[in-house]
């Protein structure tokens, strides 16, 4: 979480809370979240999904995470090149988006070998925790 802009949750209630929220926007079709597991494994590994659908707009966020133990091996890359996929057939979308902490290096890394162009760069944008702090924003078009 430490590029994250949202604090953990503290207890198993808030985390009860966040599974409640995410079902309910999941079957209102507001947003979309798959388990990342390894392929002889069912074992959840990570998270990604499609966090704020704008129909109107043929667009999307894409968001990610994995457990610290399984990073650096490619598994972000190859899961986000088969959303993306996704995205741009079942989904039809024109463009995604991807809002990352601009210290980063990792995300931005994972983003520029997928394909996606960094577009901006937000000076102090949100509060977060005691601080105005920046966001960068990644995004692909489907050409
Ligand atoms: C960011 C994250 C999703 C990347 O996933 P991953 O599976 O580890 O990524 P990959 O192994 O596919 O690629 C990581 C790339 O970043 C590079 N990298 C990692 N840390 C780096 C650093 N500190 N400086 C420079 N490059 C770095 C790696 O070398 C690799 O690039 P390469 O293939 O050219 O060598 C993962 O680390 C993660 O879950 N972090 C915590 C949650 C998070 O920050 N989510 C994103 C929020 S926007």
């Amino acid at each position: 979480m430490q590029y994250i802009p949202k604090p953990p949750a503290a207890n198993l209630e808030e985390i009860s809370e966040h599974l409640r929220i995410i079902e309910e926007k999941i079957s209102s079709n507001e947003l979309i979240n798959w388990a990342i597991t390894l392929k002889d494994d069912s074992k959840m590994i990570g998270t990604i999904g499609y966090y704020h659908i704008k129909p109107e707009h043929y667009r999307a966020e894409i968001g990610y995470m994995l457990l610290p133990g399984y990073q650096g091996k490619g598994y972000v890359t190859e899961a986000i090149n088969l959303v993306v996929d996704y995205g741009f057939s079942a989904m039809e979308l024109h463009s995604i988006e991807a809002l990352i902490d601009p210290e980063n290096i990792a995300s931005a890394r994972v983003l520029e070998k997928c394909g996606f162009i960094k577009e901006g760069h937000f000076k102090e944008n949100e509060f977060y925790d005691g601080k105005f702090i920046d966001t960068v924003i990644y995004s692909k078009l489907n050409r």
